[in-house]
């Protein structure tokens, strides 16, 4: 195997250590999927890294096979999370999922991981709590601290952990939604989380779930910063080797299909809810722990590669014109793998600021505002945002009175023109 410069190969899997591992799929060589470009500059030195995935045959850990350095990844970021009402919704459930469920009081200190800009902390100084943040984007950090947020600029890990400790306090939580599948050592992360926490503490993690992952066929979940795709059974294992156990469970509907995790000592007070177990019931019966489902996941990914670009350029063949709706992280894996540039794909639209003006990585496709995409007026969008489908097909009625469709990328490539399709295409997929 050829050593690759800023990237490292997986050899024990980082959950349980075993080196048993299902080959799963392959994406081949794929940039990396937030590292969008400047136009003015040279992009020669585009680096592509093998985006791969295996399965550990012990604990069922879905892993890539290369972990790409994270201050490559991370000390410059441009995800900043979204202003949309789908996720200020589930940012306030996940406070009150908390709130009720574990009874904190007013000084409690909060303290989250990958708090980008604060915005959930910002909820939970609103209950009264004390907050801090924990997030090694500097660019966001900054922003977090601006909007009143304290925020230290680093990874989380044990020396994070125990200088936040020394200047605040022990935590009542300690949370890290959407963070916890881009962290190689689990380790120090669950040590951290020791450290930080009073003994009645709880530690919570939001994950993409796996198998909302695999019933989907989201294979766009899959980029070089997602190291882990995670099921209850799997994070029940790492919770065990860490003298902790899993408390309570709750799915969303979430960046396409999200579990909300609780840990907590294993001496604490709080006990197991019916939930956890139901879950963990539910991965046993859907597959998880053989080989058969991963084999299905990697055939159904190959017929949407097979039928999107078909699609696509059979509107632009007819005449007609594709743009990307969103230029999410994932939307990267989508074109890149199905080999859509932008003979196809005339521009993305995306309300993220930073992202303007630049261009995807790989493909080379602009990006631009939502009111510039509007003035171009193309026919069809690629909604490489679907987790926020319902919400954006319903903003753009208009476009989609006037005659313009949308093409739904999974669970399976279909046009669609009206916000209850949408949701209906993709919960038709999703287990219960
Ligand atoms: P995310 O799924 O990782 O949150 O990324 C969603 C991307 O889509 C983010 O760059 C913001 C963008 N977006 C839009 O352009 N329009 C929208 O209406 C929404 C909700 C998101
Ligand atoms: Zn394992």
């Amino acid at each position: 195997m050829d050593v690759i410069p800023g990237a490292r190969e997986v050899a024990g899997c980082r959950v349980c250590g075993a080196t048993d591992w299902q080959e799963v799929l392959s994406l081949g060589l794929v940039p990396l999927a937030n590292r969008f470009l400047d136009p003015a500059s040279s992009h020669g030195d585009e680096p592509y890294f093998p985006l791969r995935v295996l399965s550990c045959r012990a604990c069922r850990l879905m892993s890539l096979d290369h972990v790409v350095d994270p201050e490559i990844l991370y000390r410059d970021y441009l995800y900043i999370t979204p202003e949309s009402e789908t996720i200020r919704r589930h940012m306030r459930n996940v406070v009150d999922l908390f709130c009720e469920r574990f009874g904190p009081e007013a000084g409690d200190l909060v303290v989250e991981m990958g708090s980008n800009i604060g915005g959930q902390l910002r909820l939970f100084a609103g209950k009264g709590m004390r907050v801090v943040g924990v997030d090694p984007a500097r660019n966001l950090a900054d922003v977090a601290e601006a909007n009143g947020i304290p925020t230290v600029p680093e990874f989380f890990s044990v020396d994070t952990a125990a200088a936040v400790r020394d200047s605040h306090g022990a935590a009542k939580l300690l949370l890290g939604r959407h963070v916890f599948a881009h962290i190689d050592d689990l380790a120090g992360v669950l040590d951290g989380a020791e450290r930080l926490l009073v003994p009645d503490g709880v530690f919570a993690v939001e994950v993409p779930y796996v198998l909302d992952m695999l019933a989907t066929t989201a294979f766009d979940t899959i980029y070089h910063e997602h190291l882990s795709y995670f099921s209850v059974g799997t994070l029940s294992v790492l919770a065990e080797r860490h003298r902790m156990r899993i408390v309570d469970v709750a799915r969303s509907s979430v960046h396409g299909g999200s579990v909300l995790v609780f840990m907590a000592r294993r001496g604490s007070k709080w006990r197991s809810t019916a939930a956890v177990e139901r879950l963990r019931g539910l991965e046993h019966d859907f597959g998880l722990y053989g080989d058969r489902v991963y084999r299905r996941f990697a055939e159904d990914v190959m017929r949407v590669c097979e039928e999107l670009p078909r699609i696509v350029r059979g509107i632009a063949t007819e005449g007609g014109t594709v743009a990307g709706y969103g230029a999410p992280a994932k939307g990267n894996t989508i074109l890149n793998v199905c080999g859509l540039g932008r003979d196809v794909v005339a521009f993305c639209s995306d309300t993220t600021p930073l992202k303007q003006g630049k261009l995807l990585p790989g493909t080379h496709v602009p990006v631009c505002s939502p009111q510039e995409a509007r003035l171009r007026g193309p026919d069809h969008y690629l909604l490489l945002a679907w987790n926020y489908a319902e919400e954006i097909l319903r903003k753009e009625s208009g476009f989609l009175a006037g005659g313009g469709r949308f093409i739904l990328p999974i669970p399976r490539p279909v046009l669609v023109d009206s916000a209850e399709e949408a949701v209906e295409a993709l919960q038709s997929a999703v287990q219960l």
